[in-house]
């Protein structure tokens, strides 16, 4: 039998490394979701790219249920990121219809899917009409 201290030894060790994989999880949580995107799903072509009205029908239903968390201005609020950035400017249409559909659960993103299909290509359209800014709220 293993002597208790050196057993308490290695608990320690153990938690010790979880914590430290749990601060690197942690730190490169954002945008960890793109990873993730089928190659499939990456490539699908937004039934609305040319649709006029889309942006201002995604600014709707990004009032309704996506500015609580990110603010009214995508600018992000607390741990929710901004939306107004360059990863998610550079992501595909495909890619972010995937993160709303599938969300990101395990780092505070709903899913979306219960929204129709064309409200979430609406709100891309929306969250690809924003100019970069950081600091809008
Ligand atoms: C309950 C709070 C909450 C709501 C409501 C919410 N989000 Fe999020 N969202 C988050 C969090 C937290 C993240 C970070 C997830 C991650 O890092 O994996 C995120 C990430 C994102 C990202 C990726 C950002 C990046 O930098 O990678 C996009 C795009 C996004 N959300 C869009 C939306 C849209 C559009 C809606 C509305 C349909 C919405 N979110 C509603 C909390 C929320």
């Amino acid at each position: 039998m293993i002597p208790l201290s050196r057993w308490q030894g290695a608990v320690w060790m153990v938690a010790m490394i979880l914590s430290a994989s749990a601060c690197v999880a942690a730190s490169d949580s954002h945008g960890s979701w793109l990873s993730k995107v089928p190659a499939k799903d990456r490539v699908r072509v937004n039934p609305l790219a040319e649709n006029p009205s889309a942006v201002a029908a995604g600014a709707l239903v990004f009032a309704q249920h996506c500015a609580s968390c990110h603010g009214s201005k995508a600018g992000g609020m607390g741990r929710h990121p901004s939306l107004r950035t360059e990863r998610v400017q550079q992501a595909s249409d495909g890619e972010l219809q995937w993160l709303l559909r599938n969300g990101s659960l395990r780092h505070g993103m709903p899913a979306w899917s219960g929204l129709p299909e064309v409200q979430r290509w609406q709100v891309v359209r929306y969250l690809h009409s924003l100019p970069l800014d950081d600091r809008a709220q």
